[in-house]
């Protein structure tokens, strides 16, 4: 163990899954909408509507265990970079709550019931409205995809610079 690791301390096991998970079920869900979009299937974008829920179930029961369990104290560095950091953690946590519903909220007001893997179906709970689908799918699209991709490249940015740059090894408080 050298100096940089004998302060490492790890997020709890549960952080540690949930991390990993939500990041998996994001890139799946991504990779649907890529082979929706090259194969026009809407097999791929039932799936994609599916997994994109997972997303939301997901994150919701991260936060709660976020609220729930002890964090690690934060490793040395420069206030300006811990505020970027936690400002990231928060951004990730809100888009990934906000794509799925703003999802949800498109395909219900075009009239569109969402099936979850062929095992339940949520239904139209809202009167079908064009304008209101063309708001949603705009906001899911154009405005929080976009910003999910930034944070997420500038949160795997961060970590590169922990791991090559700083060399401090911070990956491992949450493999
Ligand atoms: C974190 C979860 C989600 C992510 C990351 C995500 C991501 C995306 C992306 C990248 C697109 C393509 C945008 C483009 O055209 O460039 C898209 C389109 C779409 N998404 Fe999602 N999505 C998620 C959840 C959902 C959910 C839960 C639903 C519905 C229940 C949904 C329904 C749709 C629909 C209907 C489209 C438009 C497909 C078309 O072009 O006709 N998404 N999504
Ligand atoms: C290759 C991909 C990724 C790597 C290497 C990575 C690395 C890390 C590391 C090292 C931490 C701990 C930071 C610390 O201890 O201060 C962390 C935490 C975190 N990561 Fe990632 N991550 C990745 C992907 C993602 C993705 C895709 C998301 C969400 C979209 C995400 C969201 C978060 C959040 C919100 C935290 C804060 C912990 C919490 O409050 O639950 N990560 N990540």
């Amino acid at each position: 163990m050298n100096k940089f690791q004998s302060h490492i301390q790890k997020w709890p096991t549960t952080s540690r899954l949930l991390h990993w998970i939500s990041a998996l079920l994001l890139l799946v869900t991504w990779c649907l909408m890529l082979l929706y979009g090259n194969s026009d299937n809407s097999l791929y974008l039932n799936l994609h509507k599916a997994f994109g829920m997972s997303v939301l179930f997901w994150m919701i029961a991260r936060l709660i265990n976020r609220l729930l369990t002890n964090t690690p104290p934060s490793v040395p560095m420069p206030v300006w970079q811990s505020i970027i950091s936690k400002l990231t953690h928060f951004a990730l946590y809100a888009l990934l709550i906000a794509m799925p519903m703003a999802g949800l909220l498109m395909s219900v007001y075009g009239g569109h019931p969402v099936d979850i893997f062929g095992l339940f179906e949520i239904p139209v709970f809202v009167t079908p409205d064009r304008s209101a689908a063309r708001f949603y799918n705009d906001v899911h699209t154009d405005i929080i995809w976009p910003m999910i991709i930034a944070f997420t490249l500038a949160h795997i940015g961060g970590a590169l610079y922990h791991q090559f740059i700083k060399k401090d090894n911070l990956i491992k408080r949450i493999i």
